[in-house]
């Protein structure tokens, strides 16, 4: 006669075997041989409950209901760690490409940094020497060093913004944004000795009211060399060279006389036009003119190489400074210089 010790029996095997079955078919297996309704072993154990003797009952039906409960929890939770291990292995074997990616920002040079990187490049390989200076000059620098002293007429080319010095103003030494990198000509000077070829990059400040060419805030790249027997065709030579490596092709150099205080003789660079080669007086680039104005330069003055303690008898140099923009706006065809400084993403994809 059956008692409540055989169905104990039934369940504990049930629960062991459950907790090895592999996969969701394993199981239902499983629940079938146990809970089936027709042929499973503890349905077919209640169907005996009617051969019992009524005191044996009571007993025989709880150990019924105790195996039940204890085999469906077993298979709840074995179901749970099937599914759960499933998913684990999922995540491991392959990626979820269902997943939408994260969109990247590709970021990029400012058309101004690639400009100057260019052309620190070019003249690198030229032997140049990459340095840069303060922004903040003193009269000193920016102007007096350079034979133009207060009250020279040549200021007048310079517009400048003075600045007032919060720690308090020298009266002797006005401070300003610098106006051109031509300052570092004096500063690379005082401190080292030649040779020298240093090329010099960086920001400058006018006070100008601003238009398609013009803006208050610019930058310049400087070059100087000096050493023992530099001469004007030293400097055409490098410049021509530039001109070659920074818009490709044969560039032509034309040469004519300007004034500068700081360099004797002085000279107005321009290169041959890169689109129109001097072809088409309709040309955007060059206006028609077939040239393409780029630097002012010269050779450096005996009187800035003096008051550095250089003998002009023995040291010569030149020197040249030009906008960086103006480069950059000619090389890519920017119609308005005010479009660097301007954030506007839509400009600077382009480049
Ligand atoms: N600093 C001059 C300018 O800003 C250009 C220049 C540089 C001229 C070096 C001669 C030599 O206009």
């Amino acid at each position: 006669m059956p008692g409540p010790q055989d169905l104990k029996a039934i369940a504990d095997r049930a629960v062991a075997e459950i907790g090895t079955c592999a996969d969701d078919a394993a199981l239902e297996a499983a629940r079938v041989r146990y809970l089936g309704r027709r042929d499973g072993e503890i349905t077919r154990a209640t169907k005996e409950i009617a051969t019992l003797p009524a005191k044996d009952k009571p007993a025989y039906g709880a150990a019924i209901n105790e195996a039940k409960v204890r085999i469906e929890r077993a298979l709840e939770s074995r179901a749970g760690a099937l599914r759960g291990a499933s998913l684990e292995k999922s995540l491991r074997d392959r990626e979820d490409l269902t997943l939408p990616p994260r969109p990247v920002r590709v970021g990029r040079l400012h058309p101004v940094t690639a400009t100057i990187r260019d052309i620190s490049h070019i003249f690198g390989s030229m032997g140049f020497e990459t340095v840069e200076g303060p922004e903040i000059e003193t009269d000193y620098y920016a102007f007096e060093a350079l034979n133009i002293p207060v009250g020279h007429p040549a200021r007048e080319k310079w517009d400048t913004l003075w600045i007032s010095n919060p720690l308090g103003d020298d009266p002797k030494q006005p401070l300003l944004g610098r106006p051109h990198t031509s300052p570092m000509q004096v500063r690379i000077m005082e401190k080292r000795k030649p040779p020298i070829r240093v090329l010099i990059p960086g920001r400058c400040y006018r006070y100008e009211a601003t238009d398609a060419i013009r803006e208050s805030i610019f930058f310049q790249y400087e070059g100087l060399a000096i050493d023992e027997h530099l001469t004007m065709a030293d400097l055409k030579g490098v410049l021509y060279s530039f001109a070659r490596q920074f818009f490709g092709g044969d560039r032509n150099v034309r040469f004519r006389p300007d004034y500068f205080p700081f360099t004797e003789p002085s000279a107005e660079i321009a290169f041959s036009c890169f689109v129109c080669e001097g072809k088409d007086p309709q040309c955007h680039t060059c206006g028609g003119d077939g040239w393409i104005e780029a630097a002012g330069c010269g050779m450096v003055h005996p009187d800035v190489l003096r008051r550095v303690g250089y003998d002009p008898a023995r040291y010569q140099g030149f020197a040249f400074g030009g906008g960086v923009e103006r480069l950059a706006m000619l090389k890519s065809g920017t119609p308005d210089i005010r479009l660097f400084a301007q954030n506007d993403l839509r400009f600077l994809e382009q480049f």
